[in-house]
């Protein structure tokens, strides 16, 4: 049975650095409260047409590449994460396809639209690939351009000091050592509070869930608007309503439920636990979730890495760029137990174990 490994691993992230206090000074809100609540300092943006969710992707990708050994000619399949891509359709995995210059004609490009846990979606199919055999080289990029996608007004306070611009890439090839690469992934998801955390407009709902839903969510039209004038409507863009929104408490308290439960399942599996991990790389979701999963499984401060200081929430970038800062720092080293997980929209949620 072939197994698959991490061969490279690479994360870029724009210049652009915004303050706590750069964010006040365009909405109420205040250095205390957000680190208080989230841990976050600063978060970095794109640059305006300079930079998107791809371009970011690329930039990650070529480090990842080069790290891994091959050229870009090598890869043979490429999966892209991401909720904020450079357009509605198509994907971005086709767009960093063509900006890559992957043209040989065996090439394929997959786009998953998971949230924050896309980059463990996207891991666990790359991993089966590699195991079957299909693929050699499959390139996994999570990437996200949030600043162009945001609330800067006060109303949208809530959601946008948390969020950041960045990106993260892996290859993962067959492993030839033996005990060596990814050792299980877990994926799970229920959509039972799938509005929870959501960018809803525009989208082709026609205001559909709105009857099944208990609480009341205003869709942002009207019911006697023609087809084509509901995708986008005066109304969403007037009220705000095509931005992300999040009930924040909500997702806190499935999140510090989900984490540790997916977490302890992978090590059941492979029959280790949570003394064995050398390494846990959580979605840098918020601190405070962070330090609570830690509390809970009993980690020490250099058993898990976090960076949501300096960056913010990346979702789909969040966990390759963490990951890839800790290797960078000589913190996971050639045997080491690392552990991955996510939490996010959907509800979503995932972990990994990888023998490094
Ligand atoms: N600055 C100042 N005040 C704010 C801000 C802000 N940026 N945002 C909200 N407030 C205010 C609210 O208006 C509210 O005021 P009120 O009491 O006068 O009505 C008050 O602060 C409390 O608001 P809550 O939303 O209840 O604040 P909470 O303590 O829950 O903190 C937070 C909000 C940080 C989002 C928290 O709920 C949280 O971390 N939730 C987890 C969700 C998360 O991490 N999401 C990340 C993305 S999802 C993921 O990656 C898993």
């Amino acid at each position: 049975m072939i197994r698959s490994k991490i061969g490279g691993i690479g994360y870029y992230v724009p210049e652009t650095v915004v303050t706590n206090d750069d964010l006040s000074k365009v909405m109420e809100t205040s250095d205390e409260w957000i680190q208080e609540r989230t841990g976050i300092r600063e978060r970095r943006y794109g640059t305006k047409h300079k930079e998107t969710t791809t371009s970011m992707g690329a930039r990650a990708a070529e480090v990842a590449i080069q790290r891994a050994g091959i050229s870009k000619e090598d890869v043979d399949f490429i999966i892209f994460a991401t909720l904020s891509p450079d357009y509605y359709f198509p994907g971005c995995g086709v767009l960093l396809q063509r900006e890559l210059g992957i043209t040989h004609k065996e090439a394929a490009a997959l786009d998953i639209r998971n949230q924050c846990s896309g980059f463990l979606y996207g891991l666990s199919i790359a991993d089966q690939f590699v195991r079957s055999g299909m693929y050699k080289n499959v390139l996994l990029v999570g990437s996200e351009m949030h600043s162009m996608g945001l609330d800067f007004s006060t109303r949208g306070r809530n959601v946008t000091v948390i969020f950041g611009d960045g990106a993260g890439a892996v290859v993962v090839q067959p492993s030839e050592k033996e005990g060596q690469g990814i050792l299980t992934t877990k994926l799970h998801s229920d959509g039972t509070y799938a509005e929870k955390l959501a960018f809803i407009n525009p989208g082709a709902h026609g205001g559909y869930h709105l009857d099944k839903m208990e609480e009341e969510y205003d869709f942002g039209y009207d019911y006697d608007q023609k087809y084509g004038e509901i995708f986008i409507t005066d109304k969403m863009l007037k009220d705000g309503q095509i931005f992300p929104n999040m009930e924040g408490q909500f997702v806190f308290k499935m999140a510090v439920q989900k984490f540790p439960e997916v977490i302890n399942e992978a090590l059941d599996e492979v029959g280790l636990s949570t003394k064995d991990i050398d390494m846990l790389i959580p979605h840098q979701a918020n601190l405070r979730i962070s330090q609570f999963v830690q509390k809970r499984l009993g980690l020490t401060d250099e058993q898990v890495w976090n960076n949501i200081q300096k960056f913010g929430n990346t979702t789909a970038a969040s966990v390759p760029i963490a990951f890839c800062e800790a290797w960078e720092a000589g913190k996971i080293k050639e045997g080491d137990l690392v552990c991955l997980a996510a939490f996010g929209s959907g509800f979503t949620w995932g972990s990994a174990l990888i023998r490094w």
